[in-house]
Order: C-alpha cells, then structure tokens, then sequence
C-alpha cells in the first residue's frame, strides 16, 4: 500500500444532474414562470435548457444556477429552426425523445461522438409504438434521431432494463396519450420524475413495479429546490471513505432513497457515513452527509443494487482497491453503455496503475490493497465520471496519475478540481 495522507474539510457539491435538466424541460413545459434554484450549471444540463429554448420557452439565468424559465404550455412549443445538439447527454437526448415523441412537429437531435455511440432502441421503439415516427441512424439505434411527433395512444410497456430515462420519457410522453400510459419496471430506479411532475399537477400512481401516468392539458408553473447531486458527492464520500483518519462534510446532499447505493456499500465497506439535519427540500428528502475514512474492507455489489449506485461504480472501484479482499460488482451490464464502457475503461486504467482486477460481462472483480504504481499515464476515454474517479485514487494514494481528457469532467462537476484542491491534509 502506498502512504496514504488523511484530508479534512467541507466539499460544497453542485446541484443534483438528474433533477437539474427534469427541471428546465418540465418547467419549458408548464405555463408561466417557474424558477429553479440551485441548478447545476455545467455542459450536460446547459444542452437541456438550449434544447427548450429552441422549442419556444424562456430560459434566463440570474446567476449560474438560478433560473428563470417562462414556458408557453404544454402544447405550444415551436418546431426548432435547426438540429438539436444534445452534446454529452444522454439524458437530454432520451428525456427529450419522449417530450419530442408528443409534438406535432419535425425534431433532429444529435449528440457528440460518445453520444451518437450510445443505444437509443431502448426509448425509440416504445415511443414508435406510441404513435411517433422515429428515424435513427443504425437501424433505428443510434443518434441522430429525426423525430416526427404528436397524436400518441396509450400503451402498458414492461421495460426490458431498468433505466429512469426511459421511465421518465414514457411518462412525459404520457401526459400527451389519448389514454394512460403504464410503465413496468424491472427493477425500481430513481423516482424524480415521479415527484416532479405530480407536484406540477400530473396524476401519477405507483404500483409495485408499475408507475400510471393520466393524460393531462397543463402543468402548473413551480419554484424548484435542486439538492446537491450524490453521484458527484460520491468522489468525495469514497475519497474520505478510503484514507483512515479523513473525515469530510458534504452539505445538502439528496438521499433520494433509489440513488443511496453508494452510502450503503460504503459503510458496508467500514466507513463512517453520519446523515445530519434530514430534511425535505423541494420534494426530496436531503442530509448533510459526514465521512470517516477506516481501512476499508471488501464487499460484494450485487444485481439489485446496481440501479441505486449505477453513476457510482467507477467510484467505488477505487475505494475497492484499497480494500483488504476481493470485491465482486455484477449485474453492473448497463456500465458498458454509459458515457464510456466503464468496466473497461476502468479495468484497463487500473490494470495500468498495478490493481489486481478483471472484466465480467456484467461487472468486474478488484482485489486490494493495492499499491499504485507511479508514473503511469490513464486514458479517461472522455467520460467525465471515469476521469474524476481516477483524480481522486491519485489524491488517496499519493501517487501523482496522469489522465489524459479531464475537460469532460466539465460535463457534470465544472468546480470538481477546486474543491478537490479546497481539502486541506
Ligand atoms: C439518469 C438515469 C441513469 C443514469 C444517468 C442519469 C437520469 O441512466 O445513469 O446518469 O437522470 O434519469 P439510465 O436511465 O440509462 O439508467
């Protein structure tokens, strides 16, 4: 093992990535003034609040993260006079299909080169048998995707993988069917939507693993509260978690009880994890949260704990390799598909860097402790979450990692590397 230096201080975490771009596209949809505050103001989010600007609704910002949005109603948006450029973002890609899927006009969206990597079959062919014309490169696979929308009937789809995105476009496309619209899923995940837009006036009941959402005619303009995001909390619990005698604070974070994985498997793994002041803020639940560092221990990842700690993994990688013992992730198959293939992303980068470990199809395996070896150069692979989990191994071991690509990290924590710098040892 390497020496390790334990660090102190607070981490001030910017607002939750998720609820950020439900917020600026709900309220793009709602009449009237709605105003979000403590919205992540980062690349992915800012391509959602373009994207409803160029459907019609206002967005001004009257600082970083506090914005205004004026929408003109439900179903009063503009076809957009030029393609939409989702860049880095699945979610406003595949949300947005399913905002686009209900609107009586023509709709291009495309991404960058992760982007239009990225499987879109999984919100296109529900869509498509709501009633919308989808066209898509690759067989009706990859962006970009030509949208012809409106006119949507109602439809039962049991969702074959867990993914809030899909939920949340099928729900959103929902408001919009001739009948309701009902949406089984595997395996429950993130319930955003869900809170979001029952408290803008949708009807939606939840039943077991099936969520009904009502047609309806208008959303009600609202003020939003963004908690700060736990998957970018995440670096800084596993960064603490894994160097004894660290102890850091984390205000504010949202515990959305389908998004605490992280918390639990960390704790399981011998940190200290205190929740502070629980509270509800904006219709979720919110901590703040207080890590201890300990010498870690290894733990099992299994299947039904991968959709409430899916953005984590990459994160705990890295508490696992400096854990005594052999941890095992599986059911983890969606990894290969995110902004990365991020089993092997972060297979090969700890190969690299002397961790004893290797790829499942559907996970991977990580023995520690290990020692880091120095002066080894890792590939990002320009995936914002990979690039952060590899700077925070460098702080906790000591060992200075070159990572090529940390622009993506801009993606979704734009003050990660000042708030890293912020901890003192
Ligand atoms: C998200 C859902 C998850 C997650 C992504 C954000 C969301 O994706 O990985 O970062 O905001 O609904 P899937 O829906 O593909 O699981």
């Amino acid at each position: 093992m390497n020496q390790r230096i334990s660090i102190a201080g607070t981490v001030t975490v910017p607002g939750d990535k998720s609820i950020s771009h439900r917020a600026v596209m709900f309220a793009g949809l709602a009449d009237g003034a709605s105003r979000i505050r403590g919205f992540l103001h980062a690349e992915d989010t800012l391509r959602s609040a373009a994207m409803m600007r160029a459907l019609g609704a206002s967005v001004d910002f009257v600082s970083p993260t506090d914005v205004k949005v004026v929408g003109q109603g439900m179903r009063n948006l503009s076809e957009p006079a030029d393609v939409i450029d989702a860049g880095n973002s699945g979610t406003t890609i595949r949300i947005g299909a399913g905002l686009l899927a209900a609107q009586p006009f023509l709709t291009i969206v495309t991404g960058d080169p992760y982007l239009r990597r990225r499987p879109m079959g999984r919100v296109i062919k529900p869509l498509a048998s709501m009633g919308a014309t989808i066209v898509a490169r690759a067989g009706g696979s990859l962006p970009p995707l030509c949208i012809r929308g409106g006119n949507l009937k109602g439809i039962r789809y049991e969702m074959p993988v867990a993914s809030a995105q899909v939920k949340s476009a099928l729900l959103l496309a929902g408001l919009y069917a001739d009948s309701p619209v009902t949406v089984v899923e595997p395996m429950l995940s993130r319930d955003h939507t869900e809170r979001m837009l029952t408290a803008m006036g949708a009807r939606i009941v939840r039943d077991g693993r099936s969520v009904t959402v009502h047609p309806a005619t208008t959303l009600s303009a609202s003020d939003f509260s963004v908690p700060a995001d736990i998957s970018s909390a995440a670096f800084f619990l596993v960064l603490a978690a894994c160097v004894p005698g660290s102890c850091v604070r984390l205000p504010c974070i949202g515990m959305n009880p389908f998004r605490t994985g992280v918390v639990d498997v960390l704790r399981r793994m011998g940190a200290t994890i205190d929740e502070e002041n629980a509270r509800d803020e904006g219709g979720e639940p919110v901590s703040d949260l207080v890590v201890r560092g300990a010498a870690l221990r290894a733990t099992d990842i299994v299947p039904e704990e991968i959709p409430g700690l899916v953005d984590e993994v990459p994160a705990l990688c890295i508490a696992a390799a400096f854990a005594e013992g052999r941890t095992e992730i599986r059911g983890a198959q969606e990894l290969r598909v995110k902004e990365s293939d991020r089993i092997r992303s972060m297979a090969d980068a700890l190969t690299a860097l002397g961790v004893r470990c290797g790829e499942y199809p559907d996970g991977m395996w990580i023995e520690g402790p290990s020692r880091i070896a120095a002066g080894v150069r890792c590939d990002s692979r320009g995936d914002h979450r990979v690039a952060m989990s590899l700077a925070i191994l460098s702080v906790a071991s000591g060992i200075g990692i070159g990572i090529s690509d940390t622009a993506c990290i801009d993606t979704s924590f734009p003050t990660f590397h000042a708030q890293l710098a912020g901890l003192r040892p």
